[in-house]
């Protein structure tokens, strides 16, 4: 199989080896390699589910048997799920190069479990779970829905994750804000650019005079601020670049 071009991002290798940040945002495609739906096209989660009946509080709040059942069945698929080369190439590249972060809206923890370390999980994680009245955390509950998972101290546990309408937690936000901010280069990896706020990141590096670079096979609305699109999946796209930066470490 050929190798994707990175001509357009070649130049900035020794820039990003010599210090100046990098930030990688990525969503739901990232892992779609490793067996994970996506949420919006074809065979997407949302396809035939409306996000207003799964992922909001006011669902939760009406039915939350059926909420929990769609996030038991979110963790099932996840518990036979691996990081895929995206994932590992992602890990490799933060400990080569000085300063890096990744910011993900994904909830599955398959960056972490590639060894990525400086991480921000904008949308939470699947794999906790949140009392609805003492807000302590407990690992996400193993096995089918009903009976619904509960607290020790009684309450009715939630899916630790951030549900549409709800703020992101602001310390983690402000820190992606930051590194968009400061960054010279941005990634964007398997997103469809939809979801405020993730979305507007990639324009904020932008604004700050950082180099945009898309990786999805399908054109997004970032593809109009960057500096180069790479039109391949991102377990094809990272670890070529991974393998890059490590041919032209000095
Ligand atoms: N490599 C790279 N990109 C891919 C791959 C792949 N192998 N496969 C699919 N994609 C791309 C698709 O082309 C699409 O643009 O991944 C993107 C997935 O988009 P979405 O399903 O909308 O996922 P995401 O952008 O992460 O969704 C954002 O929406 O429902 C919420 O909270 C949920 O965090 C999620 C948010």
């Amino acid at each position: 199989m050929s190798e994707p071009d990175l001509t357009p991002l070649l130049d900035l290798l020794p820039e990003l080896l010599a210090g100046r940040p990098l930030v990688v945002l990525t969503g739901a495609g990232i892992s779609a390699e490793s067996g994970l739906p996506t949420f919006r096209g074809p065979g997407g989660m949302w396809e035939g589910n409306r996000p207003e009946d799964l992922a909001t509080p006011e669902a939760f709040e009406s039915d939350p048997e059926k909420v929990w059942r769609f996030y038991a069945w979110r963790l099932e698929k996840l518990r036979g799920a691996r990081p895929n080369e995206g994932h590992l190439a992602l890990a490799r590249m933060e400990r080569i190069l000085p300063r890096m972060t990744l910011v993900t809206q994904n909830v599955d923890g398959l960056h972490a479990a590639a060894g990525s370390r400086n991480l921000l999980e904008l949308h939470g994680t699947l794999l906790v779970a949140r009392c609805t009245k003492c807000a302590r955390r407990s690992p996400a509950p193993e096995g089918p829905v009903p009976p619904l998972p509960v607290c020790i101290c009684g309450g009715l546990l939630r899916p630790d994750v951030v549900w549409f309408g709800e703020p992101l937690a602001p310390e983690t936000w402000e820190a992606a804000v930051r590194a968009a901010e400061e960054c010279a280069v941005f990634f964007v990896v398997g997103t469809s650019s939809v979801v405020a706020p993730a979305s507007s990141l990639a324009l904020l590096a932008a604004r700050g005079g950082a180099y945009v670079f898309e990786i999805n096979p399908k054109e997004t609305p970032i593809a109009p601020l960057a500096a180069g699109v790479f039109r391949a999946s991102a377990t094809k796209v990272l670890p070529a670049i991974a393998k890059a930066l490590v041919r032209t470490i000095p």
